[in-house]
């Protein structure tokens, strides 16, 4: 492992230097263990602790099939699902690589009793699998997280609609938060030269979801001039959501819960802002009753900072704490667009909003490949930026997974996996140079 960390750190090493150099047999890997699935149980969502069921094993090598890379990881990131599995909630993670082991006998090696998790990284292809011929051993690059069998013609025209797709190191084994990772090649995508690696691995899985479910014409199609509302928008989705907005010359109301996440939004250039703790709403009287007053409240905020717009596009993740609010505030003929449910996924919204005002729900997830492949582009064209705030090293991957889990932290958290320290990796000094000061507004906040 260490030649291969020595060969990625020179930075020139060729193609070859890197097909010569031995594999080894194990690597490291942030796992979950099939054994420790009920250790939570009596316990509630809030008291679940990522640092106890998340371990740093000795893992075998997996063998690389036809159309895949190796690739060593050099950082990766903390996402939301890395949290869902490490509290086993809703349902532990085993079940998708027990189901995705039964297609076929390639797919056999994801179902083993520990799971791998991570879905990003950044890093350096170490060989490819048969087949692969846009990819070699010795490319920077980084890695999405859509795994698609690609046979079925449902997933054709969008590779998302495909009924065997999966989000890799979710619902598939071998992830990102390790020494080396096993992805498919049409994962894979360039690393953004003006990077370092930690800052390329913390974009993919959240910009990727705000781009298709913001931007896309499969997710909002947002337009100039909208007015978004964006739930958590210093968040890991809602960071990018909030630059998606600003870029598209639309108009972002944030909501966050801090006077620091606040100014985090208003560094990257958003007006209308809602602390949501500050303005104490209180959607819910009790856990099973909505108090549409506060939505009416929420509603005339929104109009307030808007001169009397309501929003064209609410963009929804906090799931059944907000959503009968997100149905409400949007305006007649909007659109409330979903990917998550944070606080529950039984939403409870009045219908009669809905319909009388022809307003309509989307359901998105993820992005196709194409979708994720233009939301790296506008990181590499430094058109959209990073929102890593700190980065933790691979041995304290739970202690990262934990602050996202307690709403801890700011934009996303980075982990570094086979690089020494943060900073490295950066290959265009001159882009970089361009874009610091976005590109660090997120840091030690
Ligand atoms: N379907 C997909 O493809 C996809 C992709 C990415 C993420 N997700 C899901 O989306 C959700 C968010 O992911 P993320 O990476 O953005 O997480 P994150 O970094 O934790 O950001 C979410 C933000 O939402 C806000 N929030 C949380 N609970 C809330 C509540 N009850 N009411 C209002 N606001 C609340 C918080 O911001 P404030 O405290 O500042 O308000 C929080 O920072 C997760 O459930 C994740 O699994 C789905």
């Amino acid at each position: 492992m260490n030649e291969i960390r020595a060969a990625v750190l020179s930075g020139t090493a060729t193609s070859q230097d890197y097909a010569n150099l031995p594999l080894p047999d194990s690597y490291r890997a942030v796992t979950v263990h099939a054994d420790e699935v009920g250790m939570f149980e009596g316990q509630t969502t809030w008291e679940k602790d990522p640092r106890k069921s998340l371990h740093l094993d000795e893992v075998a090598l997996p063998e690389l099939g036809p159309g895949e890379a190796l690739v060593a990881v050099m950082a990766s990131a903390i996402n939301y699902n890395t949290v869902w599995t490490s509290i086993f909630e809703p349902v532990p993670t085993f079940a998708f690589l027990r189901k995705y082991g039964r297609l076929s006998e390639l797919t056999k090696r994801h179902d083993l009793p520990y799971h791998i998790l991570g879905s990003d990284l950044a890093g350096v292809v170490l060989r490819t699998g048969p087949g692969v011929n846009k990819w070699k051993a010795g490319d920077e690059v980084v890695a999405h997280c859509l795994s698609v069998e690609l046979e079925d013609a449902a997933g054709h025209n969008d590779t998302m609609l495909d009924p065997e797709q999966r989000i890799w190191g979710f619902e598939t084994n071998f992830g990102g938060l390790a020494e080396i990772a096993l992805v498919k090649t049409n994962q894979l995508m360039p690393k953004p030269d003006h990077l370092t690696w930690e800052e390329a691995a913390s974009p993919g899985l959240v910009n990727s979801t705000a781009y298709r479910q913001l931007v896309s014409r499969n997710g909002a199609g947002m337009k100039q001039g909208d007015v978004v509302l964006i739930w958590g928008a210093s968040g890991g989705l809602g960071s990018y959501a909030t630059q998606y907005a600003l870029n598209g010359g639309a108009i972002p109301v944030c909501v966050v819960s801090s006077p620091q996440k606040a100014e985090i939004c208003r560094a990257m250039g958003a007006e209308l802002i809602i602390d949501r703790n500050a303005e104490e709403y209180r959607f819910w009287s009790d856990p099973q009753t909505q108090n549409p007053k506060e939505w009416q409240r929420f509603g005339a905020r929104i109009r307030e900072l808007t001169g009397g717009e309501d929003p064209d596009i609410v963009f929804e993740h906090p799931g059944r704490e907000t959503f009968g609010a997100s149905v409400y505030v949007a305006r007649r003929g909007g659109t409330i667009v979903t990917c998550a449910s944070t606080s529950g996924f039984q939403h409870e919204y009045d219908n009669r909003y809905l319909w009388m005002n022809l307003k309509r729900i989307v359901g998105s997830h993820f992005a196709n490949y194409r979708e994720a492949w233009e939301a790296n582009r506008l990181i590499q064209k430094g058109m959209i930026h990073p929102t890593l705030s700190r980065s933790y090293s691979l041995e304290n991957a739970g202690q990262a997974a934990f602050d996202v889990h307690r709403n801890l932290h700011q934009g996303k958290v980075g982990v570094l996996c086979l690089a020494p320290g943060e900073g490295l990796g950066v290959r265009d000094a001159a882009l970089r140079d361009r874009h610091r000061s976005e590109i660090d507004r997120f840091r030690d906040v």
